[in-house]
């Protein structure tokens, strides 16, 4: 098949697959470097999912009070529930500093204070005096925080001349016989044309996979990708049973409400009217960690406790707060609440219910970007011309769950970082290897054998499938029996591609094909997540098993890795977590006791 295709060859130094802030920022900080850098997105770069991110992005700056790093560190490494690695969260909250200063003259508007400096509201997990005091710690655009930053790094990657190739798929990443990776393949969805990126680095920045849910924060765009095309290299993911549900998705349409509304004094009621979260978190209440939120609320529904008709959902007032707070910190929630739930917030509560929000696990990476796979000798063996960052990636900052406003500083410190160890390791210009028995053969024969499939199920009835399983057996609580009847129906969903087809060919969208690659790329993730959750037989994070209710660090303080082959068959391994710190100005802080 693959001979009946016109392939149009690029030689790049770099080549970033994904232009959300990740991926810009990684792209442009090559470029800028002298690396002839190729930027590669399915979307145009202004509608990557960055652009969503609302409450703001945190860094100790202390321009509301007193701050620091260090504090920052523990606040992290305690919101991980002591699965992170220290050494990169040591680097994470230590370069948050300069990164924010860095976007701020790159231009990003931040709203500011009286005085002039970037204003920063509380979020959820961010203390002081390690887990004392309340840290105002995440600078804030409004609530459009996201949006104002990937609109900022865009202009940058054109001011260093990256070169864009937009709405462009990537299709499979292109692996020489030793392992090394040389490119990718990716599919031109204007012209129908495949075009063969070379590079000497390949940098993976294809955001999470929130679709494989039925309901999620995430765009349709979010099928993690990148992620899948790993799987399919023989690289495995890494602990993919922490899957973070936001608590604050407006009932019924999934969309987010920023956790910057508690952060300016919104509360949660339950039907009682009663501030439930003083009884769970009673120094932290509103403000503890999301995974603590989240199961919270699940409890206070279970209990009879939820609002509306059917009891099924939770109150966020902000009612209380003055007009013009709300209009100047918190106009695009006030808007999606009057849009998606016909709420006016200065009157009435915004029903709210816990929400797919964030993969904390991904594509294994040490604090310089590199993918890792690890060997019998070598926990932490790299794999030659690959990296991955941002959501796609488990570095790992977030561990068990992830702290909020932590995700946009994860984008902006690893995609510098990428840059850096990129420039490293790349001569510019330096003249790339023959291939190996894969020249892009392999993703071609997959988009032939996804445009010619002749079964009875259909793309959407498949992925229906598939979102309700992972909604229903990988919630925010789960049981060894919900999971492992979750393990056979999300095999059966991964067997089901077999019976893929259109069965009207007189009712084919232009998007049929690239609906069914993606299904193709969450199946395989939706496998890796239901095993992992599986297998973890203890609570930790986001992971609430209610047949082991504990954290057992004896056993279990370690990452989850798995592959998944083409067939879905999973071999799950373990990997120790990083418990050293990266300089010797601070010490790793041991595991203790997690409460809010
Ligand atoms: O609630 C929010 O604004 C989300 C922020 C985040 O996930 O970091």
């Amino acid at each position: 098949m693959t001979d009946s295709y016109e392939i149009i060859d690029h030689e790049f130094d770099v080549v970033v697959v994904g232009a959300g802030g990740a991926g810009l920022r990684a792209g442009f900080g090559c470029a800028e470097k002298g690396l002839k850098t190729a930027i590669i997105s399915k979307v145009f770069p202004t509608r990557s999912h960055t652009v969503a991110a609302q409450g703001g992005i945190s860094a100790a700056l202390g321009n509301m009070g007193e701050d620091s790093w260090q504090f920052h560190m523990y606040d992290t490494v305690k919101g991980s529930d002591w699965l992170g690695d220290q050494d990169a969260i040591e680097y994470m909250c230590r370069e948050a500093i300069p990164a924010i200063i860095e976007l701020e003259h790159y231009g990003v508007p931040f709203s500011r204070t009286a005085a002039g400096k970037i204003y920063q509201r509380a979020f959820g997990g961010m203390t002081t005096h390690f887990g004392e005091g309340t840290a105002q710690r995440t600078c804030a655009a409004a609530d459009r925080t996201g949006h104002a930053i990937l609109h900022t790094l865009y202009t940058q990657a054109l001011k260093h001349q990256a070169q864009f190739f937009i709405e462009y798929f990537a299709l499979d990443l292109i692996m020489d016989d030793d392992g090394t990776c040389l490119g990718v393949m990716a599919w031109d969805l204007d012209t129908g044309k495949l075009h063969r990126f070379r590079a000497h680095q390949t940098i993976l920045a294809t955001g999470g996979y929130g679709r494989a849910y039925f309901s999620c924060t995430s765009a349709h765009t979010c099928t993690g990708d990148g992620n899948a095309m790993v799987l399919r290299a023989g690289i495995p993911l890494q602990d993919m049973e922490f899957t973070q549900f936001h608590p604050t998705g407006i009932y019924g349409a999934g969309c987010l409400i920023t956790e910057g509304v508690r952060g300016e004094g919104g509360y949660l009621t339950n039907s009682e009217g009663e501030r439930f979260m003083e009884r769970y978190a009673p120094s932290a209440k509103d403000l503890a960690s999301r995974d603590v939120v989240s199961r919270s609320m699940t409890v206070e529904i279970r209990e009879g406790r939820g609002v509306g008709e059917g009891k099924d959902h939770i109150h966020l007032n902000l009612m209380h707060l003055e007009p013009e707070v709300i209009y100047a910190r918190l106009p695009g929630i006030a808007e999606s609440a009057r849009i998606f739930a016909g709420v006016d917030v200065t009157k009435e509560p915004i029903p709210v219910l816990p929400t797919v929000h964030y993969n904390m696990g991904g594509i294994p990476t040490n604090y310089k970007c590199e993918v890792i796979k690890p060997t019998k000798k070598d926990p932490n063996a790299v794999v030659p011309g690959l990296m991955a960052i941002g959501e796609a990636a488990c570095v790992s900052v977030h561990g068990a769950n992830r702290l909020g406003s932590n995700s946009l500083l994860d984008l902006v410190v690893f995609g510098r970082a990428a840059a850096i160890t990129a420039a490293e390791t790349v001569k510019p210009s330096s003249s790339h290897r023959p291939m190996g028995k894969d020249n892009g053969t392999k993703a071609i024969d997959r988009l032939d054998h996804y445009r010619n499939v002749k079964g009875d199920t259909s793309t959407a009835e498949l992925r229906l499938s598939m979102q309700k399983t992972m909604q229903d057996h990988a919630a925010v609580f789960r049981t060894g029996d919900v999971l492992n009847e979750g393990v056979g129906k999300i095999n059966e969903c991964f067997a089901g591609k077999a019976d893929l087809g259109i069965k009207d060919r007189s009712m084919v969208f232009n998007t049929d094909l690239v609906e069914t690659l993606e299904l193709d790329n969450l199946l395989s993730q939706a496998v890796a997540s239901m095993h992992s959750a599986a297998n973890r037989e203890e609570s930790r994070g986001a992971h609430a098993r209610e047949d082991f209710p504990d954290r057992d660090d004896k056993k279990w303080m370690k990452h989850t890795i798995t592959y998944v082959d083409e067939k879905g068959s999973t071999k799950i391994e373990y990997r120790p977590v990083i418990m050293k710190t990266l300089t010797d100005e601070i010490e790793p802080f041991p595991p203790k006791a997690r409460v809010y």
